[in-house]
């Protein structure tokens, strides 16, 4: 008999098609976001759950799940929205989607840093406004090119960024929980501390991932350690950032610019977010584009599969 499958989003349709051929699946039609006790009444008596970013399962949702369901696979690669602990303690994997996702959203982390430091949002509305003519001070931007690069979290994504920053001539420098082989480092240069890296870095390249550890791991004194004027982009997570200390650093010139893609309790943007104009905003796009949406459908589904066909899932994250 097939396993049962619930799905919280709505996926690409050949990913939808690819599901329903392997199991008894409930698809989102209509793209509802559910709210957790939608997903627990949706899942009731199911094996298990493709979930997303958006779905926040806690410790009391896992608790309030039927003793059935046996795998979360989440269409993502950060899952920070998931308490596995929690899951493991009821006996439930919980798996990720890596690797699929790392260029995109390292080409968004350029497209931040980019649209931060050169002031692309001032630049559109000056544009769509008509409100502008080419003068030697017009909206004078922080270049990118030769400077240095601080990535904090030098994971997949940080290294696909950092391959990047290279091309553009920056010096790359990093914080991470260990110091890599120097085959991963390829020339980074290691800080043991947020304080050193933060001393050193002209632009700051968010990519570390959401966890208590690093939940609001950007405020105000860490801050203090930047120069003035350096450029933030963050394509990890909102939680990272502590936005009431990022908004007066926005204001105090300790911060030129900050470009994001991702919020504290997306959807929601912090209001000064979207009155102040150094910033650069983007509504969470990093892995989206139709290649890389269709291959964490289809990671996740395998992960699915190889679940319930008795091997383990290459992606179990706990
Ligand atoms: C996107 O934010 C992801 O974690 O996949």
């Amino acid at each position: 008999m097939k396993k049962k499958i619930f799905v919280t989003r709505k996926l690409l349709k050949e990913n939808e098609e690819k599901l329903q051929s392997l199991f008894e699946v409930t698809l989102n039609k209509d793209d509802k976001i559910f709210t957790p006790q939608e997903i627990i009444d949706g899942s009731k008596n199911y094996d298990g759950i493709l979930s997303s970013v958006t779905d926040p399962i806690n410790a009391d949702t896992i608790s309030k799940f039927s003793n059935s369901i046996k795998i979360i696979a989440n269409g993502a690669v950060g899952f920070g929205n998931i308490d596995i602990q929690a899951a493991k303690a009821k006996g439930i994997t919980v798996t990720n989607t890596p690797d699929v996702l790392t260029d995109a959203t390292a080409d968004i982390q350029i497209l931040l840093l980019l649209g931060a430091s050169r002031r692309a949002y001032e630049g559109r509305i000056a544009a769509e406004t008509q409100n502008w003519k080419w003068s030697f001070d017009f909206l004078l931007g922080k270049q990118m090119s030769n400077k240095r690069l601080g990535i904090l979290g030098m994971g997949r994504i940080g290294r696909a960024v950092a391959k990047r920053a290279k091309a553009f001539g920056m010096e790359i420098h990093y914080h991470n929980r260990s110091k890599l082989s120097s085959d991963l480092e390829d020339g980074a240069i290691y800080h043991k501390d947020i304080k050193s890296l933060f001393e050193k870095s002209e632009f700051l390249s968010i990519n570390c991932p959401a966890t208590l550890e690093t939940k609001n791991l950007i405020n105000k004194e860490t801050l203090s350690y930047l120069e003035e004027n350096t450029v933030i982009g963050n394509a990890a997570r909102g939680d990272v950032v502590d936005d009431d200390a990022m908004v007066e650093a926005l204001k105090n010139g300790k911060v030129f610019a900050y470009g994001l893609d991702v919020y504290n309790g997306e959807p929601k943007i912090h209001p000064e977010y979207l009155k102040l104009k150094n910033i650069f905003l983007l509504p969470h796009l990093g892995s989206a584009t139709k290649r890389t949406r269709w291959d964490m459908a289809y990671r996740a589904t395998k992960n699915l599969e190889d679940f319930f066909s008795g091997k383990k899932p290459q992606d179990q994250v706990n």
